[in-house]
């Protein structure tokens, strides 16, 4: 394998995240490759959002190296980092309330492209306007696109996120809690958008409680707890793992997902 082959998309080593003394991640190593879905689990508190945080320079480390494809970001601000090609999602929804699905995607294509002007861009160009219909196609809004942000159902705010930072075409993809307080049926279906993005060739980091889409979707998972990494392996050896179980499983819903797990390897 070559050199370019090898160096991870993201790499993350020795990277502590201290609110005065509580260590919300520490001492945290991660590899990602692109191509990459990794699935971060673990308790509430765990550092799983602060993590992301840190990555996309919202709450810079305290210390620790970040490299994206071997370019410093650790100390870089969340805009410079989102035109080195990290975007992402937020737990709570967000969203410009009174601007359509569209309009707020078109922002997204705008800020992702880098405005070098010194106002803010008024105007949408042709690439921004073809990287917002990509965005709602993946995201299967393209039929909701005058659909103004306030008058949307939470499936669709989450999906409008993900389309707004899909419109940045990231290298990296960030997700926190995409299926967070939604019904069974609305998990299935942004799974299933999400399976579309990973056949795209998106490379991802997602977090969820929901831990039936995690496993279904990530290549990897990562279990922290107290800002540690507690795990990081397969689907199946995460089930197993006797530490994970007691801190933030339990034995019947480790149970449960490994019957799910083999259902889902004998229906193929
Ligand atoms: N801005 C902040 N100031 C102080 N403490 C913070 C701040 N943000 C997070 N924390 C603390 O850091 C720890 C990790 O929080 P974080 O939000 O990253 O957890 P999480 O794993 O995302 O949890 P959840 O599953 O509930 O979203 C918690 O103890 C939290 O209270
Ligand atoms: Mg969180």
């Amino acid at each position: 394998m070559s050199n370019e082959e090898t160096q991870p998309l993201l790499a993350c080593r020795n990277v502590f995240k201290y609110f005065g003394g509580l260590a919300a991640v520490n001492d945290f190593d991660l590899d990602v490759f692109p191509g990459d879905v990794i699935g971060i689990g673990g308790p509430n508190g765990a550092g799983k959002t602060t993590f992301l945080d840190v990555i996309s320079g919202i709450s810079p480390a305290t210390s620790g190296d970040i490299a994206l494809n071997g370019t410093p970001i650790a100390t870089k601000k969340p805009d410079a980092i989102c035109h080195l090609g990290i975007s992402r999602t937020f737990q709570l929804n967000a969203g410009f309330e009174s601007m359509s699905i569209e309009e707020n995607t078109l922002v997204g294509a705008a800020f992702g492209l880098g405005d070098k002007g010194w106002f803010p861009r008024m105007t949408y160009n042709r690439e921004m306007r073809e990287r917002v219909e990509r965005a709602l196609v993946l995201c299967n809004l393209q039929d909701k696109a005058d659909m103004v942000v306030r008058d949307l159902p939470v499936l669709d705010r989450k999906l409008l996120m993900l389309a707004g930072a899909l419109a940045t075409e990231p290298k990296l993809l960030l997700i926190d809690e995409p299926v967070g307080g939604l019904n069974p049926h609305e998990v299935d279906d942004v799974m299933e958008i999400v399976q579309g993005l990973i056949k795209e060739g998106v490379t991802i980091i997602l977090i969820e409680h929901v831990m039936r889409f995690l496993l279904q979707l990530s290549k990897r998972v990562v279990i922290l707890h107290h800002g540690e990494k507690i795990y990081e392996g397969d689907s199946e050896g995460l089930l197993n793992d006797r530490k994970v179980v007691e801190v933030y499983l339990g034995e019947g819903t480790a149970d449960r997902l490994q019957h799910m797990m083999k259902n889902r390897a004998q229906n193929g």
